[in-house]
Formats: C-alpha cells, sequence, structure tokens
C-alpha cells in the first residue's frame, strides 16, 4: 500500500491526530479547562450530528438534547458518589431497588433483580447464576448452555470468559429459535436455554413460550433476552400491536435482561437483570468473610460505581413516565410499520426478514428465474454515501433500521425509502463489484478466512487502544494551548 493509502487509512481511524494534539504524558501544566471544554464540546457536536438527524439505525435511543441535560444535571450530584460505601449514600439503595421494582412491574416480575453496566453484563451475569446453580444443585463441572444462533454475542463471550460450551441451534426458515432443535442440544450438564425478545439482528422474539415450556420440563431455567426490546415491547403492546408474550407471564421463564440505557432512555452504563426467584439471584452474589481487608461482600461484578448513572437512570424513567414511553413507542412503530411496508410493497429486489416490530432487518431478494440477487453491501455503500447509517449482518448477508427517537422526525421514513430505492438502483448497476461495505463478505465463511479475520480483528482492537500516530512532518498544534 503507498503511503498516501497508508496515512489515509489512519486519517479514518483517528481524524483528530490534524487538529488536536495527542497526549502521550500528563501535560506537565494543567491545560485550561475552558480550553478543554472547547475542545471535547467540538468533538462532541460534530459526532452528534449525523444521529441527531435521524439518518442512523439503533445506537442512539432518545436523541432529545433536553433529556440529556436534565440527566447531565442529576448525574452531575452523584458523579463522585460510590455508591459501594451505601452507608454515605444510602440514596443509591432507593434508586436502584426502585429501577428493579420499576422495571419489574413492566415484563410482570416479582421484583428480584439487580442494576448492571450494560446489556453485556447482564447476559454475562445471568449466565454465571445459572453456571452456578447448576454446580450447586446438581454438580454440573462440565456446564453447556444452549442458544439460537441469533442470542446475542455477549453470550458467546460471557461463556467463553467462564469456560462454558456454547451450544447454537439453528433457526428456523421464518429465523426464529428452532425449539426442535434446541431440544436435541439438551443434556444432563445444559444450565440454561436462552431467547431474545428481540433479537438484535433481525429484530425478531423467538417463541419464548416454547423455549420456556421446554426449559421447565427438563428442569432447567431460561433467560429471555430482553435489553434491546425489554423497555419498549410492553408499551408496543399496550398500544395494541401484536406482540407475542415474552416476559414473566410465561411460566418458565426465569430472568429477563432489560437494559434501560436503550429504549429507557437512561444515560449509557446501566442495565436491569430481574430474576423470578431470590434464590436464582442469590447464585451471583459473592460474599468473602476471610479477607484481611474486612468482610466482602459483592452483588455482581463491578466494584466501586458512580452513583451518577443509578442516579440518572431512577431520573430517566421518572422523568419519561408511562405518557412518555407510550408516546415514543407510538411515534417508533408508526415510522418501523411505513418503513417495513414500503420495502415489501415497494422495493420487490429486497425481502424483509420475518415479521418484525421496531427493527426491520432486510436482504436481497431472491428473483424469479435464477437471477443472481443483488448483493446486499453494494445497497449499504449507496446508502452509506447518502448518509445513512445501517447496521451491517451476515449468515445471511442482510442489513437492519433499528428504529430509534430520533428516526421519528418528520419524513424520516420516507426519505430512507426513497434513498434505498437508489441504493437498489445503485446496486443493479454495479452489479458484479466488490462492494466498500462488509468488504469481508464471503471471507468470514471458510476456516483460513476465519483466523485470518480474527487476526484482523484483534490489530482493530489494538489500534483502539493506541495514541493517534503523530501526523508528518509536524504533529497538530494543541488548540489547548495557543
Ligand atoms: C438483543 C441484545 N442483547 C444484548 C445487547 C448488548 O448490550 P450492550 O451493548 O449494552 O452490552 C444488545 C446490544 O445491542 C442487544 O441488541
Amino acid at each position: 500500500m503507498s503511503d498516501d493509502g497508508f496515512e489515509q487509512i489512519l486519517d479514518g481511524f483517528y481524524p483528530y491526530r490534524r487538529t488536536t494534539r495527542s497526549h502521550r504524558v500528563v501535560p506537565a501544566e494543567p491545560i485550561d479547562r475552558a480550553a478543554i471544554l472547547a475542545e471535547i464540546a467540538g468533538m462532541s457536536r460534530a459526532e452528534d450530528a449525523q444521529g441527531d438527524s435521524g439518518t442512523v439505525s439503533g445506537s442512539l435511543y432518545c436523541g432529545d438534547h433536553d433529556h440529556y441535560a436534565f440527566l447531565g444535571q442529576v448525574f452531575d450530584l452523584y458523579s463522585h458518589a460510590n455508591v459501594l460505601q451505601r452507608d454515605m449514600y444510602p440514596s443509591a439503595t432507593k434508586f436502584e431497588a426502585e429501577i428493579i421494582a420499576m422495571t419489574s412491574d413492566l415484563l410482570h416480575g416479582t421484583g428480584v433483580g439487580v442494576v448492571t453496566s450494560g446489556g453485556s453484563e447482564s447476559l454475562i451475569t445471568a449466565l454465571y447464576a445459572y453456571r452456578e446453580q447448576a454446580r450447586a444443585d446438581r454438580g454440573v463441572t462440565a456446564p453447556n448452555v444452549v442458544l439460537p444462533r441469533t442470542a446475542h454475542v455477549a453470550l458467546d463471550k460471557g461463556a467463553h470468559w467462564m469456560n462454558i460450551e456454547v451450544r447454537h441451534a439453528p433457526l428456523t426458515d421464518g429465523y426464529l429459535a428452532d425449539v426442535a432443535a434446541m431440544e436435541a442440544l439438551i443434556d444432563e450438564n445444559t444450565i440454561a436455554l436462552v431467547g431474545s425478545a428481540a433479537n438484535y439482528a433481525h429484530g425478531l422474539i423467538d417463541p419464548i413460550e416454547e423455549i420456556a415450556a421446554l426449559a421447565a420440563s427438563r428442569g432447567i431455567g431460561m433467560h429471555v433476552d430482553g435489553c434491546l426490546g425489554g423497555l419498549l415491547l410492553p408499551w408496543i403492546e399496550r398500544l395494541g400491536y401484536d406482540v407475542p408474550l415474552w416476559d414473566f407471564r410465561v411460566p418458565g421463564v426465569t430472568s429477563i435482561s432489560a437494559d434501560t440505557h436503550k429504549y429507557g432512555y437512561a444515560l449509557k452504563g446501566s442495565s436491569v437483570l430481574l430474576y423470578r426467584s431470590k434464590d436464582l439471584r442469590k447464585h451471583q452474589y459473592f460474599t468473602y468473610p476471610d479477607w484481611p481487608g474486612g468482610l466482602y461482600l459483592s452483588p455482581g461484578l463491578a466494584g466501586s460505581r458512580s452513583g451518577g448513572i443509578i442516579a440518572s437512570t431512577w431520573a430517566a424513567m421518572l422523568a419519561t413516565g408511562e405518557s412518555g414511553y407510550l408516546d415514543a413507542a407510538d411515534a417508533i412503530m408508526r415510522t418501523a410499520v411505513t418503513i417495513r411496508a414500503g420495502i415489501r410493497e415497494g422495493i420487490p429486489a429486497l425481502r424483509v426478514i420475518g415479521d418484525p416490530t421496531f427493527l426491520v432487518a432486510f436482504a436481497a431478494a431472491e428473483p424469479a428465474g435464477g437471477a443472481e440477487p443483488l448483493d446486499i453491501y453494494l445497497v449499504n455503500d449507496s446508502l452509506k454515501a447518502q448518509g445513512w447509517r445501517m447496521n451491517s449482518l451476515q449468515l445471511p448477508p442482510a442489513l437492519h433500521f433499528c428504529v430509534t427517537r430520533p428516526n421519528t422526525q418528520d419524513g424520516v421514513a420516507e426519505r430512507f425509502l426513497e434513498a434505498l430505492r437508489i441504493a437498489v438502483a445503485y446496486a443493479e448497476e454495479h452489479r458484479g463489484e466488490p462492494a466498500e461495505s462488509g468488504a469481508m463478505y464471503g471471507f468470514g465463511g471458510t476456516p483460513q478466512g476465519n483466523a485470518t479475520l480474527a487476526a484482523v480483528m484483534s490489530g482493530v482492537l489494538d489500534a483502539m487502544h493506541e495514541v493517534a500516530p503523530d501526523t508528518a512532518p509536524d504533529p497538530a498544534p494543541d488548540p489547548a494551548h495557543t
């Protein structure tokens, strides 16, 4: 690759390296607060612009800067507080317990749960609780968990860390968990079954009643990953949309994760993990009476935690209220329905995957007469060029639009459909050419490809933890010093 090409890649990855100073050491003298704020504000404004315009799938759930400012005020009051010290900060117990109670009420739970830092922590913690339960109650030492292919990958991550075997069940033709296939994977070492409501890739709700009945019949628990849909589906159901039962009303569902930092419209860094019973929850607790540092008791992974997140999550729920959540859900569903119908009825080159609610995944349709389907990643190239940021999927190649509040602005759905038509025409015109987005298309499926891909992916993670390389010949001047 030419030096220019490499410099361009670096600029893409570290866009601020030419306009801000990269700090490799703590500055000798304090930098003026106003200058620091100005520098951050510039980055934040630039980075928010696309999300606020409504052209981004998922990622930003609220989009209301007055709401963020209010949450910022609340955060400010407790940002410095370490809620581990409950004698100093008993308010944390009130906030946390009430977040759990409100979420549990929505999902028809028993009021038992914990607050975690996000969806991944909730899923991994649930997995841990089931592993410990199976070890304590049944002596399971080589645990496995059975989940559909679409279950969130954080479960694979947690299982990898905790030495739990993951048994992936295939999907039905309708892209839902195949319950018979799940049953075939269960053995005496299975610690739990998992289903999603809704899953990340296609926004579909697995047949939770069937999976839960299967789990109950085998004497094991069932976790429902409601990280994405948990704080939206109850409102969608109340609005009269068709939502199959998936929460604690289903016997056999023993735990649910629901992310307050997604459709709860809280700041990033919070999720709720609910259990049907205290007995299951206690398996995630850690107590250690023999430490010189004192009697140690901890509910989950975190040690010190900022009170700001807990207080602002509580405040987000109160300040949104039932009517706020219902209005948001109504606007989100109207937008999603317009997009879903627009693709189904107006863009024959594409097909909507399954029968989704708020998240619409779409792939290339199989054309009649055996012709090659479109390359969906070429469609994404054009959408990107037109300013839209979709989520790219694989297995099968597809894109999804997870509708959130910023997308409910007037005209966004219609503009998206128009952009999608243009993108499909672009993909038709460029058939056979390699797509820029999803460039790994067809590469990840071979064992050798996956090994290479894993090496490249680790390299990207390395790069994400490195200070931007200097620009040649001189690094950028430090605006904070000018
Ligand atoms: C269904 C589902 N589960 C879990 C997660 C993980 O959540 P987090 O990114 O908060 O760790 C996500 C994230 O999008 C999700 O969609």
